[in-house]
C-alpha cells in the first residue's frame, strides 16, 4: 500500500471561508478520495493559518482578542468543510502547541546544521499585510500591492533575523529542472525558473514590534526576542502535523503532494524547499498549483466588492452539485469563471437531465420488468467503452500528467452520455413487450446497472454524497468507499435488489 500524504494551503483566519478556499479544498478532497479508491494509505491535512498581522488586525477591528478571533473562525471553516464533504484526516491550527514546538525545533535544526543561514540585518521596505510579505518595486503599482490594490502598504524599518535564501538559488534551479514533476503545471514551473534567473533575495525570518506568533527561538545580539515571520512559521505546518521533531515523523514525512493556489506558489516551491534543505530534511515530492476561481472574469475581493456568498452558492443546488460545477467549470490547472447562469445550465443538463434521469429510468425499469432484481447480463460494448474511459480517467487523475480533475470528470460523464444513448438505442420498453426479446432486455438492464455502478465509483471523488445515494439505489453490495479501481471492471451486479429513491438531482423550479 503506498502512502499518500496530501495537504492544502492553510487558510488565513481573518475572515469567513470563501469560494477560493472552497475550490482548493474540494479539488484536494477529490484527489484524496480518488487515492483511497486506488487503495493508497491517504492522510489528508488541511487547517488554519492563525498568526500574523492580518489576523491580529482583523481581531482588533472586531474588538476581539486574536485567540477569540481564531477560535471562532476555525469553527466556521470546519463547519463549512463538513457541509462540503471534505474528508480531511487532520485539521491543523498554527496556534496549537504541537505546531509551535515543531516550528522552534525546525529553526533550531537550521541553526545547528547550517548556522550561517541565519544572520541579523537592518531592513526597510514596503510590507503588504494582505500578502503578509515585503514587496519589491515590480510588485507595486501606483503605491499599492498589485494583488491587494485596496490595501495600504506599510513602510517597515527593522532589525531582524534573515534567512539566506540566496544561497539556495542553484539548488532550486537544479530541483526544478531535474525534477520537473516537483512543480506542476509546467507554466507555473516556468514562472519560478524565470524568477530564479532574476536572482533570489534573502528573506526576513522574524519580525519585531509584533507578538501574535511563535517567538523566534534565538534572541538578536541586542537581546531582543522577536516573533517568527508568519510565512516562516506557516509553511512548516505540513511538517509539524507529522509530529516533528518526535521520532515517528518520518512515517509520514515527506508529503507526497502540496496543493496550493498560484498566488502562493513562490512560498511553496522556493522558500519551503530551501528551508527544508537548510534543515537537511527531505523535500515534499510534488507541489501542484491550481488557478483561481474568477467572478465575471475578475478576481474577487472583499475590499473591491467583487463577491459571492459561498453559503448561497451551496444552497442553490446542494453541496455535491456545487462541487461538481466548480471542478467541471474551473480547470484544475488554470483559472476559470463562476457564473450563476452556467451553474444552472450545467446542473440541469448534466446532473438532472443526463445523470439523474438515467438513474431514475434504469432503476424504474429494473423494478418494473425484473421485480427489482438485477438480471445476469453478458459483457457488451458498453463495458468495453467504459474500460477505455476508465483508463483515460486514471491518466487525468493519477498525477502522471498532472492533476487534471476537470478531465477526469469529463471521462466519467462520457459513460453517462453513452448510457443514455444505449437506452435510446436498445429501447428496453419495446424489448419488454415480447418474451422472445427477454434475453436482450435482461442484457440491456444488467449492462446499464453495471455501468451506473462504475459511474458511482468514478464520480465518488467529485460528488461523494450523491454517488453513495446511487450506490444505495442500485442495491450494490458493500460500501462504496471500500471499492477499488483495480476490480471495477470485474464488478458484477447480478442479483442486486434495486431501491428507487428520491430523484438524485431534482429539477429547479425556475428551470424551463
Ligand atoms: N495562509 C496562506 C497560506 C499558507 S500555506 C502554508 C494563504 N491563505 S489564504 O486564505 O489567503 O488562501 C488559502 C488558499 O486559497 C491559497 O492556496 C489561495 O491560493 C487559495 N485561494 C484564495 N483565493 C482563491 C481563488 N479566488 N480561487 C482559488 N483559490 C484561491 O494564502
Amino acid at each position: 500500500m503506498s502512502k499518500f500524504y496530501l495537504t492544502t494551503a492553510i487558510d488565513y483566519s481573518n475572515g469567513e471561508p470563501h469560494i477560493g478556499h472552497a475550490y482548493e479544498k474540494i479539488g484536494a478532497d477529490a484527489i484524496a478520495r480518488y487515492r483511497r479508491l486506488r487503495g493508497d494509505a491517504v492522510h489528508f491535512l488541511i487547517g488554519m493559518d492563525e498568526h500574523g498581522q492580518k489576523v491580529a488586525q482583523a481581531a482588533e477591528q472586531r474588538g476581539l482578542t486574536p485567540q477569540q478571533q481564531v477560535n471562532e473562525i476555525a469553527e466556521r471553516f470546519q463547519t463549512m468543510w463538513r457541509t462540503l464533504g471534505i474528508s480531511n484526516d487532520e485539521f491543523m491550527r498554527t496556534t496549537e502547541e504541537r505546531h509551535k514546538t515543531g516550528v522552534r525545533a525546525l529553526i533550531k535544526r537550521i541553526f545547528d546544521n547550517n548556522p550561517d543561514d541565519f544572520y541579523e540585518r537592518s531592513y526597510s521596505g514596503w510590507y503588504c499585510v494582505g500578502c503578509e510579505s515585503f514587496k519589491q518595486d515590480s510588485e507595486i503599482e501606483a503605491g499599492h500591492c498589485v494583488l491587494h490594490p485596496t490595501l495600504k502598504l506599510e513602510w517597515v524599518e527593522e532589525r531582524n533575523w534573515f534567512f539566506r535564501l540566496s544561497k539556495y538559488e542553484s539548488f532550486l534551479k537544479r530541483l526544478l529542472s531535474e525534477r520537473p514533476e516537483f512543480l506542476q503545471p509546467d507554466s507555473r514551473r516556468n514562472e519560478m525558473l524565470a524568477l530564479l534567473d532574476f536572482g533570489l533575495e534573502d528573506i526576513s525570518a522574524s519580525r519585531s514590534r509584533f507578538t501574535w506568533g511563535v517567538p523566534f527561538p534565538a534572541p538578536l545580539s541586542t537581546g531582543e526576542t522577536q516573533t517568527t515571520y508568519v510565512w516562516f512559521e506557516a509553511l512548516p505546518n505540513y511538517l509539524t502535523a507529522t509530529g516533528f521533531p518526535a521520532k515517528g515523523f518520518k512515517d509520514r514525512w515527506p508529503a507526497q503532494l502540496h496543493v496550493v493556489g498560484k498566488d502562493i506558489n513562490r512560498f511553496h516551491s522556493i522558500i519551503w524547499p530551501a528551508m527544508l534543505q537548510a534543515a537537511e530534511l527531505p523535500l515534499p515530492e510534488r507541489v501542484w498549483v491550481h488557478g483561481f476561481v474568477l467572478l465575471g472574469g475578475e478576481r474577487f475581493s472583499k475590499s473591491a466588492g467583487v463577491k459571492l456568498d459561498l453559503n448561497e452558492a451551496i444552497a442553490r443546488f446542494g453541496p455535491d452539485a456545487f462541487r461538481y460545477y466548480l471542478l467541471r467549470e474551473v480547470p484544475f490547472d488554470t483559472d476559470g469563471n463562476f457564473s450563476w447562469e452556467r451553474f444552472e445550465q450545467v446542473y440541469v443538463s448534466e446532473l438532472a437531465n443526463s445523470w439523474g434521469n438515467l438513474v431514475s429510468r434504469a432503476v424504474a425499469m429494473v423494478e418494473k420488468y425484473c421485480d427489482a432484481v438485477v438480471p445476469a447480463a453478458m459483457r457488451t460494448e458498453v463495458d468495453r467503452a467504459d474500460a477505455v474511459e476508465l483508463d483515460a480517467y486514471h491518466s487525468a487523475m493519477d498525477g502522471s500528467r498532472g492533476f487534471l480533475l476537470h478531465e477526469g470528470l469529463r471521462r466519467a460523464m462520457a459513460s453517462v452520455t453513452r448510457g443514455n444513448e444505449y437506452v435510446q438505442t436498445m429501447q428496453p420498453w419495446v424489448l419488454a413487450k415480447s418474451p422472445d426479446t427477454r434475453t436482450a432486455l435482461e442484457t440491456t438492464l444488467g449492462t446499464l446497472v453495471r455501468s451506473l455502478a462504475r459511474q458511482a465509483v468514478m464520480l465518488f471523488p467529485f460528488v461523494p454524497t450523491k454517488a453513495q445515494d446511487l450506490w444505495r439505489q442500485l442495491g450494490a453490495l458493500g460500501r462504496i468507499e471500500d471499492q477499488r479501481f483495480d476490480s471495477l471492471m470485474q464488478l458484477d451486479a447480478t442479483g442486486w435488489r434495486v431501491r428507487k429513491g428520491d430523484p438524485m438531482f431534482p429539477k429547479p423550479v425556475t428551470a424551463s
